[in-house]
């Protein structure tokens, strides 16, 4: 069982998407996705209405509470995915520089035109929430795939 953390800052709204997505795509599959964030201002909250909504529009189930990312987790999944630049660089400092088993998402999205971040969409409107849900989508398909190919 390969399992894979994504990670945002707040864990509401695009590292719950991930998750989500992911455990869709991967249902018959031997991997198992969990979400958390580097801050700690939203633990113990539902994932944001708007990406609920997103979630559901595309026929995705969405269930989560939100959690701190902690150094440990490094050891506990086999794969950590940052959402963004700024949580990438947030995680290294917690594991004193090491990369082992971190990754930005969009490195597997094939239509990331070298942009790799996931842009926090929660001071926006649901369009915003749309894109990142497509951004997302495509890029755990890559993940996926990867994976795989590493089995
Ligand atoms: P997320 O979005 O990192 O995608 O969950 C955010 C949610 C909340 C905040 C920032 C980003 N916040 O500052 O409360």
């Amino acid at each position: 069982m390969k399992k894979v953390l994504f990670v945002c800052l707040g864990n509401i709204c695009r590292s719950p998407l991930g998750e989500a997505v992911f455990n869709y795509k991967a249902s018959a599959l031997d991997m198992d996705a969990d979400s958390a964030g580097t801050a700690a201002y939203h633990v113990g909250e539902n994932p944001d209405h708007r990406s609920i909504e997103v979630a559901r529009k595309h026929g995705v189930p969405i269930s989560h509470k939100a959690q701190k990312f902690v150094a440990e987790d490094f050891d506990r999944f086999d794969y950590v995915i940052a959402m963004d630049e700024q949580n990438y660089n947030d995680m290294k400092a917690l594991a004193n520089g090491s990369t082992e088993h971190l990754y930005l998402l969009r490195e597997f999205d094939p239509d990331s035109n070298g942009d790799l971040n996931v842009p926090d969409p929660y001071y926006g409107g649901i369009d915003g929430f749309e894109k990142v849900f497509q951004m997302v989508s495509r890029s755990v398909d890559g993940l996926i795939n990867h994976i795989q190919s590493k089995k």
